[in-house]
């Protein structure tokens, strides 16, 4: 296989399988893809807004879980990067507003400036909104050989993931819990819907561009929701364990506000043992798909060993 930008893509053998360059390597081509995809233009300043935080590095982890979802079930990388720039726009509009003074009143994100803080609470606030109808529209008029039906359902899957039954929703009730005590039923809530649903909604796009079979999405599906929480656990351990440096974003902020997190209820090493357990439990579906499917396990794995 190759990549667009020319380059082969890393080997899949299992024993060899270097997550590393894999991850650099999609980082790039991802962080290229995103690039071109929002041009500066009239008005120049909500295009250099929206470009600021979505050219701000990251890991870009849900872009690139969409991709080698689409590739395990049939698909090509081409056939997913539109949908893959669009789920990392929404995700850099969700961080947008939830950095404002009106949410968590944050002053730095992936190592710089939150965006408000560069342009304005207006401004951010119209860069977010900017980012996330451009999102759709991205996969509406860019996604290439995929039959329109698919793709509709992709902006439906992605439409559910974001709105009041996924992100917002899960934003909501984050919000409404700060400074009580709330129970475990009510944070895994809050943390499937905040994040579980967007890393999910990665997942079984790539899915769905890559033609699967409705059992096949299922599986993929209940992969991303535990690897979805798993990812949550650690990023509560890692607000108590990790320096700013390390995060690229305010450390200890849980225990400043008094959050409800996982290590909190259960304790650090009790949260560390949840989060490999669902890291296995992710694996576990990922069975009937054999070697195909090391870029989804191992990502599983860096999903627990992560230390940023
Ligand atoms: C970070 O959580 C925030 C999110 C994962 C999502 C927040 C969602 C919104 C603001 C809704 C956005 C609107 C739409 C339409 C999608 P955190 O504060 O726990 O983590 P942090 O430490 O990285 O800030
Ligand atoms: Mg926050």
């Amino acid at each position: 296989m190759v990549a667009t930008d020319g380059r082969p893509a890393p080997k899949q053998e299992s024993a060899t399988f270097d997550l590393s360059a894999y991850l650099k390597q999609r980082k790039a081509q991802m962080d290229a893809a995103l690039d071109s995809s929002v041009p500066l233009a009239y008005p120049d300043k909500i295009y250099e807004a929206m470009r600021y935080s979505l050219l701000a590095g990251g890991k870009r982890l849900r872009p690139i879980l969409c991709l080698a979802s689409c590739e395990l079930t049939g698909g090509t990388v081409e056939m997913a990067l539109p949908t893959a720039c669009a789920l990392e726009m929404i995700h850099t509009m969700s961080l947008i507003h939830d950095d404002l003074p009106a949410m968590d009143n944050d002053d730095y994100r992936r190592g710089k400036l939150t965006n408000h803080k560069v342009y304005g609470e207006d401004i951010a606030i119209l860069a977010g909104d900017g980012l996330l109808a451009y999102a759709f529209e991205y996969i509406a008029a860019h996604t290439k050989d995929v039959p329109a039906s698919q793709v509709l359902q992709v902006i439906a899957q992605l439409g559910r993931a974001v709105g009041a039954s996924g992100l917002v929703g899960g934003q909501v009730v984050d919000l409404e819990s700060e400074g009580k005590s709330i129970d475990e039923a009510t944070l895994t809530y809050i943390h499937t819907h905040k994040t579980g649903a967007l890393l999910e909604c990665c997942v079984v796009c790539g899915a769905i561009l890559g033609g699967a079979a409705e059992t096949e999405q299922e599986r993929l599906s209940r992969y991303a929701k535990n690897i979805g929480l798993a990812f949550q656990i650690i990023d509560d351990i890692l607000d108590i364990t990790a320096t700013q440096e390390e995060l690229g974003k305010t450390a200890g902020k849980d225990l400043k506000a008094q959050k409800a997190t996982y290590p909190r209820l259960w304790g650090l090493e009790a949260s560390k043992t949840q989060a490999q357990k669902l890291v296995e439990q992710a694996k576990a579906e990922l069975e009937p798909f054999g070697d195909q499917a090391i870029p989804l396990l191992t990502i599983a794995d860096f999903f627990v060993k992560r230390t940023y």
